[in-house]
């Protein structure tokens, strides 16, 4: 590819599961030496938190880990995004339903998949909506989202023979 590869991860507030998504693959793109080779972002279905910085939990947890979300602000999913990048990865599925109803000309179908059908341990093929629940729901969210987007960077690796340093 002569262009970055275009990753969008959505879910509904954009303040908990995509934000984390972005921030950990975000990390794992740098360390693997493709930054400028794969171009990330994250959006939420819903409007409720535009422009809001994540979650504080969810950014207690990544910081634990490592991972800094905390210059993340939420913004709405779009219609033109459904154009504007290779992969939408939707965190549950009604994400990915109303991802889907966007597309109002059934163009983009073959864009946009369920993040954990890359996961190595699928489950139920969602992120579960840690938000009304404890701090564990976002330790489990963490588990989930690390080991997906290390086999989606693979998974993308491979793919588009991309080479890193
Ligand atoms: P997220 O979590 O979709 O992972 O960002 C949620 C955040 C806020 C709401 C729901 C889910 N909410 O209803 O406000």
């Amino acid at each position: 590819m002569s262009r970055p590869v275009r990753v969008l991860f959505v879910c509904l507030g954009n303040i908990c599961r995509s934000p984390l998504a972005e921030g950990v693959f975000r990390d794992k793109v740098r360390a693997a030496g493709l930054d400028g080779i794969i171009d990330i972002d994250s959006a939420g279905t819903g409007a409720w938190h535009v422009g809001n910085p994540p979650d504080r939990r969810m950014m207690a947890t990544a910081k634990r880990q490592g991972v800094d979300i905390s210059a993340l602000r939420a913004r709405q999913f779009v219609d033109t995004d459904l154009a504007d990048f290779d992969h939408i990865l939707a965190m549950d599925k009604s994400n990915l339903h109303d991802i889907l109803f966007l597309d109002a000309g059934d163009d983009f179908g073959h864009r946009v998949t369920l993040f954990r059908q890359w996961d190595p341990e699928p489950g139920d093929y969602e992120v579960p909506d840690p938000y009304y629940g404890g701090d564990a729901g976002f330790e489990h969210v963490y588990e989930i989202v690390d080991r997906t987007a290390e086999a989606l960077l693979k998974g993308l690796a491979a793919h588009y023979e991309l080479a890193g340093d």
